[in-house]
């Protein structure tokens, strides 16, 4: 199993998303809440959820699918909207987090992405949190090197310990410049949407690639997060299903000969300038 440092943590290179997950109806959250224990059933121990998703639906289901494991070995993320980025509305929006996880702690709290406070109040709050015990760890996600270059020039930017950003074969901007940057200074890179996302944005593949799946006996969303994981980046498919989720597992040790990386660099092309942040 690949493993990333992630807040001086070792955990596993594969998370379990959650957006869009508990809005649905009652079978449909009780097969959600299955998917996410076949996860952790197997080791996935890092979950990321936010206040955003479903209003906190997201952070409700977690919270139930979370109920008899070991709080210690979990690493639960979540993330705060950039307008509660001050430090008495991170606090109160921390706790109602915390309420609906049934958590007294997170393991990383993440700006979601950055708004109009500075980003000097941001990092002053989340030391706040941190010295109170509610949180161990801050991010930031959909974070650009200028950004992340401001935040460390900033009192505290220096333990700004990951940045989770949009990564797949179809957004590979981050290799050019974030991806090194973030790898030189040991800040966790969290790749999110490793499929592209759901709801019609799912990334086909062309012949040759699909080609290549099969020959690993891979299907296309595992020959994708397979990818996605090669390079010290944890990625966190959302899978709504156990089935998706035991799929996604299957993925953990698949490695990829030269060749095979070649192909898929023809197909889908690694930078070779500076493209700006692209983010769902
Ligand atoms: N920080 C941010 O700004 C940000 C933005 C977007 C996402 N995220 C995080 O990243 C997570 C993942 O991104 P995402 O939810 O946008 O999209 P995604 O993981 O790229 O794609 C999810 C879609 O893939 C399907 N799927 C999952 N496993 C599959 C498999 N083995 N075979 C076939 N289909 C499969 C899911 O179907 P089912 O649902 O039916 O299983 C769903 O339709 C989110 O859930 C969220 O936690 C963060």
């Amino acid at each position: 199993m690949q493993t990333i440092s992630l807040a001086g943590v070792r955990v596993p290179a594969l998370g379990i998303g959650t957006w869009y997950l508990g809005e649905g109806s009652p079978a449909q959250t009780a097969l959600e809440v299955q998917s996410l224990r076949t996860g952790l059933d197997h080791g996935l121990t890092v979950i990321d959820t936010a206040e955003m998703y479903g209003d906190g639906a997201a952070e409700t289901l977690v919270g139930s699918a979370i109920q008899g494991y070991d709080r210690s070995d979990l690493f639960v993320i979540s993330k705060f909207y950039p307008w509660h980025a001050t430090a008495t509305k991170m606090r109160a929006a921390l706790e109602a987090s915390l309420r609906r996880l049934r958590l007294d702690y997170l393991d990383l709290y993440l700006l979601h992405w950055r708004g109009s406070t500075p980003l000097a109040e941001t990092l002053a709050g989340a030391q706040a949190l941190q010295q109170a015990g509610l949180i161990r760890a801050f991010g930031v996600s959909n974070f650009d090197v200028a950004d992340l270059e401001e935040l460390a020039g900033l009192p505290g930017g220096d333990r700004v310990a990951a940045n989770e950003v949009l990564y797949n074969l179809q957004a590979r901007g981050i290799e050019y410049d974030l991806m090194p940057y973030q790898q030189k200074r040991d800040m966790a890179l969290i790749g999110y949407s490793p499929f592209g996302s759901g709801s019609g944005r799912t990334i086909r593949l062309p012949r040759p690639i699909h080609d290549i799946a099969r020959a690993k006996h891979l299907s296309d969303h595992q020959l994708m997060l397979a990818w996605t994981m090669r390079d010290r980046v944890l990625s966190i498919p959302k899978a709504a299903t156990p089935v998706h989720m035991t799929e996604n597992l299957a993925v953990q040790d698949v490695t990829f000969t030269r060749d095979e990386l070649a192909a898929i660099d023809r197909a889908f092309r690694r930078p070779t300038s500076k493209k700006p942040l692209e983010m769902i």
